[in-house]
């Protein structure tokens, strides 16, 4: 059983050799809408509501009993603390309750082992872009559970999704802004406005990530366009960020002669970004993985499958002590 709620989902689902069995998902989204963004209290009382019921509909949904879980992971961290509270004590309750073994893991390696639920093991080397609202990162992976994941970059700044959530406000779009940003970009033009590609000069890091100067060229745009057109200008900011997200991602399979491209994250849900990715690798005959839309976003199906495959690892488990990291950076799936 996988255990999920960094940030505004409670998530569970349950997997058994790399098999998706059951899952279900709660959101608190709604409640932050008028805020504008996720706030944090709102979040953690929302999973302390949510926690028991979804933990029994994702059992129901796969058919099973708490008599049946054989281990349990939670996301320990990154993510807001107080949400991430509840998971963990909910995860050591059902541990002690269950009398089965407890892991820790990071909320970044459970995006990556999403695409292992729809497309089987990972081969020995990949690279990921995981593109969520707090993270933007490229990652060379070997094996996820043992090898240490190597970052090749880290956004200096924004994340891709906050990109997202930000132009969505500038633009007057509803919270979260990545899946309105997609909808309107449908009807808009994608070469209506070349919007700046960030440190894609040849004097920039060849992988390096930056999204606020793109969200203040396009607040400049908007400024100064009286007769703005929002759907041409969304599709306008999507292209952008997809144009640099995979050529980047693409760069760095050229750099480490990797075969196998992984997109995983909130962001990984964007069609824009589905469709340049698929169109990049085909010509360059690499392998494209992305998850389907619903194992992009945060959910407990990829709390469930890291889990899954740190016990079929055989890594120890974490101790009953295991407490939250709000801010680790990805290194190792497990979290002690
Ligand atoms: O991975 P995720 O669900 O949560 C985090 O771990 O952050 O990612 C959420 C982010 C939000 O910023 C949201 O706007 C973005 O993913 N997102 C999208 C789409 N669906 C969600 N961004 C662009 N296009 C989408 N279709
Ligand atoms: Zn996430």
């Amino acid at each position: 059983m996988g255990i999920e709620t960094s940030c505004d989902e409670t998530g569970v689902g349950l997997v058994r050799d790399g098999v998706l069995l059951g899952q279900a998902l709660a959101s608190s989204m709604e409640e932050h809408v008028r805020f504008g963004g996720v706030v944090p209290e709102i979040a953690a009382r929302a999973h302390v509501h949510a926690i028991v019921p979804t933990i029994r509909a994702a059992l129901d949904d796969a058919h099973l009993e708490l008599s049946d879980v054989g281990a349990i992971a939670v996301t320990t961290g990154p993510g807001l603390a107080t949400a991430l509270h509840v998971g963990v004590a909910a995860a050591k309750a059902l541990a002690i309750a269950a009398g089965i073994p407890l892991y820790g893991v990071h909320h970044l390696a459970g995006h990556a082992a999403a695409d292992t639920l729809d497309h089987g093991p990972l081969p020995e080397r990949s690279i990921g872009l995981i593109v969520s609202g707090g993270h933007t990162s490229l990652l060379h992976v070997r094996d996820l559970t043992r090898t240490p994941i190597e970052h090749l970059s880290d956004t200096l700044d924004d994340a891709a999704g906050e990109a997202f959530d930000k132009v969505a406000r500038i633009l007057g779009l509803p919270y979260p802004g990545g899946p309105a940003i997609d909808r309107i970009a449908k009807e808009g033009d994608r070469t209506a406005i070349r919007f700046p590609r960030p440190l894609s000069g040849s004097g920039d890091p060849a992988l390096g990530f930056s999204f606020s100067g793109l969200k203040t060229a396009v607040a400049r745009y908007v400024e100064k366009t009286p007769d703005l057109d929002v759907a041409d200008t969304a599709a306008s900011f999507q292209e952008a960020v997809a144009d640099v997200l995979t050529s980047k991602a693409l760069r760095a399979c050229r750099d480490q002669r990797v075969e196998t491209l992984v997109v995983v994250g909130g962001v990984a849900a964007n069609s824009r970004v589905r469709g340049l990715a698929q169109e990049r690798c085909d010509a360059a005959g690499i392998e494209l993985r992305v998850p389907r839309m619903s194992l992009c976003t945060d959910n407990g199906a990829m709390i469930a499958a890291i889990g899954d495959l740190l016990v079929r690892d055989g890594a120890k488990a974490s101790s009953l002590d295991v407490t939250i990291h709000p801010t680790i950076e990805l290194q190792t799936a497990q979290l002690f």
